[in-house]
This record gives C-alpha cells, structure tokens and sequence, in this order.
C-alpha cells in the first residue's frame, strides 16, 4: 500500500490514507504507530525523515494503519495504553484508561497521605490502572481490585506483575457480591455510565470497548444507585468515596448520594472543567 518508504513519505502517504477514510486529525494516529513499529520516542521521528524501514517494518506499519482506517483505537493496536506514567496492557476485554480517571487516583493518594487511610477497594478495575497506580504511588497496606469479568480481571493481574505490583487482592465480583466480610478505608470506582441510547450514538472507536465497560442501565445510573446504596457497608468510620461522574449527570448522582446519607459530598472538575468526580464520606449509621 506504501510502498518502501522512509519515515517522511510513509507518514504523509499514511496520514493522506486515513484523511481518505474520514479520519479528521490522523497526525498523532500516523506517527504513534510509526514510533511503535519502530520502538522508538515519537519526538525522535523528525529527525529520522530519510531513515528507510525494513520490508517487515513496512507491512506491520501498513496492517496497523489499515486497523486505524476501521477506527480501532490506536491503544488496542499496540495493545497498550500510558495511564499515570506507567504502561499498562490492553486489549478489547478492557476498556482503555482515560486521562481523567487520573483525578481518582490523585485524590486517593492526597487523602490516604492527609488522614492516614491505608485500605481501598477499586470495585470495576477492568485493566487495573487505578489499583495498580495506587499500589505504586502510595503506601496501602490494603488493596483489592474486582471485577465482573473474567477476562479483565486475567489483565489486570498481568498488568500488575508487570508493574511490580505482588499484593493486590483481584476478587471476580458483581458489584459488591463477591466482596464479603471485609471493610476499607476507600472505596474507589469508575464504574460503566453511558446510558443504552448514548451508547448507540457514541463514535466508532468506542463500539471497540466492551460495552459492559460503559453501558449502563436505568439511563446510566444503575451502577451509581448500587454503590450508593451499599457501599457504606464496607466502608469504615469516616471512610471515603470516590467515584468516576458521568459528566452531564453530575447533579442527579450527587442527589442519589445525598439520599443515601453521605456526608461531605463534593463534586470536582476536571482539566477541562467537566464535573469528573464525587467524593463523599460515610457516616457512623451507614454500616447497619
Ligand atoms: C468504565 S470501566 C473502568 C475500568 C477501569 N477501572 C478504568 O478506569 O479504566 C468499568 C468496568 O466495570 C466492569 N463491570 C461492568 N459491570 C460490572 C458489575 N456488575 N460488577 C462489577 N464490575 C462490572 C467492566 O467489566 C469494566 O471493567
């Protein structure tokens, strides 16, 4: 398709591609492939314009920029994804990480350091990316990670002997059914919220993620109105909750908590000024 190029030709003639399938903005699609075929830094690339690649070289770029040309993420053609400056594997029984889960996982940290919490459960880890990060950066005595599926739960155990991560607990668990006689001092989620008709509407490249990774029902809500409900059962006493908000419902799930008798609810922005995430802790009656 590109013919032997060297790095300058195959990226415009490979960018000139993608713009022909409707890609809008392949650059950073064209030449982070390019630097993974060629394991180097992507900042290198300019100064290899006339640098030839191999044969091989050739077909593996041109096989991922066909990938791209379907809209599959860039993440699962590499088969990873960067999330707190640690690499994480992926593939299409995870969803990828998101920049703006990163917010969680600051907080958890600051909270853990400020009031001395060293317990926390990550309840729909998928990859693992917040338990793990959370094993690396901070100093929890306690860290278990669960999940529904299986085959999640299989990378998240990769990604943390990759990592160096030895004791994080992986429970298989709907929810809170798998997690029982056991309390932390954090709980924190990013849990599936797209409703099913924002589901049928999202871009291409989502429909690649499992959909059990965002869909979910009673318009988005199900999964915020079970952690709600149940989540001060295996909090302890001034145990805190932090939870990924599905942006556009920021009020109605603030409400659901408010019902539920947490206290100090706080919603935070992210980067980008989105409301991303409620904290909330519990309150003495909630374990009863
Ligand atoms: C939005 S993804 C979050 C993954 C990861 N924590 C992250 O932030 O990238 C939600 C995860 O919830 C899991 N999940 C879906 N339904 C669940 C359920 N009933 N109980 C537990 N986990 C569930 C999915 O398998 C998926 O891994």
């Amino acid at each position: 398709m590109f013919g032997d190029g060297n790095v300058y030709s195959l990226l415009k003639r490979a960018k000139r591609f993608l713009e022909s399938k409707g890609l809008s903005e392949p650059e950073s699609d064209v030449e982070v492939l390019l630097s993974f075929v060629l394991q180097t830094k992507r900042s290198k690339l300019p100064l290899m314009r006339s640098q030839k690649l191999t044969d091989i070289q050739v077909l593996q770029y041109e096989r991922y920029i066909l990938r791209r040309s379907k809209r599959e993420p860039v993440a699962y053609i590499m088969g990873l994804a960067g999330f707190m400056d640690f690499e994480f594997k992926v593939n299409k029984n995870v969803l990828i990480p998101r920049p703006e889960t990163e917010i969680l996982v600051e907080t958890a940290l600051k909270i853990a350091k400020k009031e001395n919490k060293n317990s926390v459960l990550d309840l729909c880890t998928g990859s693992g990316c917040i338990a793990v990060s959370l094993a690396k950066l901070g100093k929890f005595k306690d860290i278990m990670a669960s999940d529904v599926s299986g085959s999640a739960l299989e990378i998240a155990r990769e990604n943390a002997r990759s990592n160096n991560v030895l004791d994080i607990n992986f429970v298989k668990s709907n929810v809170f059914s798998g997690i029982s006689g056991k309390n932390f001092d954090i709980i924190i989620s990013n849990p599936p919220y797209v409703s099913h008709e924002e589901y049928d509407a999202l871009e291409p490249e989502l429909k690649y993620e499992p959909e059990i990774a965002l869909a979910a029902d009673d318009s988005g809500l199900f999964f915020y109105k079970k952690i709600a409900g149940k989540a001060g059962r295996y909090l302890n006493d001034n145990g805190f909750i932090l939870i990924e908000l599905n942006a556009y419902k920021a009020g109605e799930i603030k409400q659901i908590f408010s019902t539920c008798s947490y206290k100090n609810i706080e919603i935070v922005k992210d980067y980008a000024g989105l409301p991303r995430m409620l904290k909330a802790e519990s309150n003495s009656l909630m374990g009863n």
